[in-house]
């Protein structure tokens, strides 16, 4: 059955992913009703939506999805058709040195918007999760839906939590949730903790490339893009009640990743630094994708050479973009991690 996608809640439209799938979805549906709920967090970045600011379709509120007066008071103004809830606490080594506010956020808040959804009514609910809810592979296999819930991290624990909530409020209350799980994303506008932006622009300042343990994690790599059709997808065709599988297909460990933007910044290797490990630093992602692309159509369509070059030169044209967040809170953070983790060689592994 099609859904009617007249009015669409994007929780975290700020963020990495939320603000390429705001730019993504005003694209496929330029007729749709966009709102835009997000905290500003330090990871929401209103900078990131410049080009859509204009659009008369596009509608911005500052706000939490754990605050249930102000949630309720969206949902009574604008009766959501559906809703796709990007906004979390989204990094691991953030959720080692305090992982409150992962619960808080990822918990608290998504409880609080199938509330709402409850209340007020939706057609579909997505619920944007990731394949660390399954845990970490040994050098073989790929996760599948079927893969039971493994999670290793706070991080993951709290993604974990909220899977279990939507799918119980579709088993118990009807709400109609579906779930997406994703591989890891790369790609512009991605807030330079993570992985990929984070060697780019250590790489462009000539800083070291902080390289967590032996350096042979590996990720399974998807470009925003590819993720947020994915994504699209699953609102306009996924079924109620089910599960989805994103990967991209593209598995690098990290050192390779790491010399791979090195070699293409023309940077020497000697800017590798090898530091003490993640505790309880998931091994190995890979994802099965076989449903998604059997059941709705949908394949990635971008190479992992293709997307990372273009990465790469949206970091060295875009230096404004990351400048003003190297230079704000992020150095407060960047400290607080080199710091903490001279002790995390000593704390338990499992
Ligand atoms: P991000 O950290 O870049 O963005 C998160 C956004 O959520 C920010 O704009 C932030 O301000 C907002 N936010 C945080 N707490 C909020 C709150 N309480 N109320 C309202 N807004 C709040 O994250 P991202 O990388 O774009 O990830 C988006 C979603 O995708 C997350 O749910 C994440 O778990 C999931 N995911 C991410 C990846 C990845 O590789 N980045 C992979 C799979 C799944
Ligand atoms: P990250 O981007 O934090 O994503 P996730 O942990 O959610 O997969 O990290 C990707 C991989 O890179 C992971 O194996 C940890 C590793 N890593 C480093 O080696 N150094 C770093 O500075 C960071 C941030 C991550």
């Amino acid at each position: 059955m099609a859904v009617n996608l007249t009015s669409v809640l994007i929780t975290g439209g700020a963020g990495f992913i939320g603000s390429n799938f705001v730019r993504f979805f005003l694209r496929r549906h330029g007729e749709s009703e966009v709102i835009n709920l997000d905290k500003l967090t330090y990871a929401g970045n209103l900078e990131s939506l410049k080009d859509v600011e204009g659009n008369r379709h596009y509608h911005f509120y500052r706000g939490d999805i754990s605050d249930g007066a102000f949630v309720r008071r969206l949902f009574n103004e604008w009766h959501f058709d559906a809703v796709v809830n990007f906004a979390a606490e989204s990094h691991v080594d953030r959720s080692i040195l305090g992982p409150q506010v992962f619960i808080d956020t990822n918990v608290r808040g998504t409880t609080t918007l199938l509330e709402a959804a409850r209340e007020f009514g939706v057609e579909k609910f997505v619920q944007i999760s990731t394949d660390e809810v399954y845990g970490s592979l040994g050098p073989t296999g790929k996760f599948t839906e079927a893969t039971p819930y493994s999670p290793n991290s706070p991080y993951s624990a709290s993604k974990t939590s909220a899977d279990m909530l939507a799918r119980a409020w579709w088993k118990t209350f009807g709400i109609p949730t579906v779930i997406t799980r994703c591989s890891n994303n790369y790609g512009p506008y991605q807030f330079p903790e993570k992985f990929i932006p984070l060697m780019i622009i250590n790489a462009l300042q000539d800083k070291e490339l902080p390289v967590y343990g032996d350096g042979k994690n590996v990720r399974d790599w998807i470009y925003v893009e590819d993720h947020c059709e994915a994504i699209t997808a699953v609102l306009e065709k996924g079924v109620i009640g089910e599960v989805y599988n994103i990967g991209g297909g593209n598995e690098v460990e990290n050192i390779e990743l790491a010399k791979l933007i090195l070699a293409r910044l023309g940077k020497p290797e000697s800017l590798l630094k090898f530091v003490a490990d993640r505790p309880g630093h998931d091994r190995r992602y890979a994802m099965d994708s076989e449903k998604i692309e059997r059941e709705l159509g949908w394949k990635p369509k971008r190479s992992f050479e293709q997307g990372i070059e273009e990465t790469i030169r949206w970091y060295v044209d875009n230096r404004k973009w990351w400048q003003r967040i190297v230079s704000g809170e992020y150095q407060k953070y960047y400290k607080l991690q080199y710091e903490e983790r001279a002790s995390w060689s000593n704390s338990k592994r499992g």
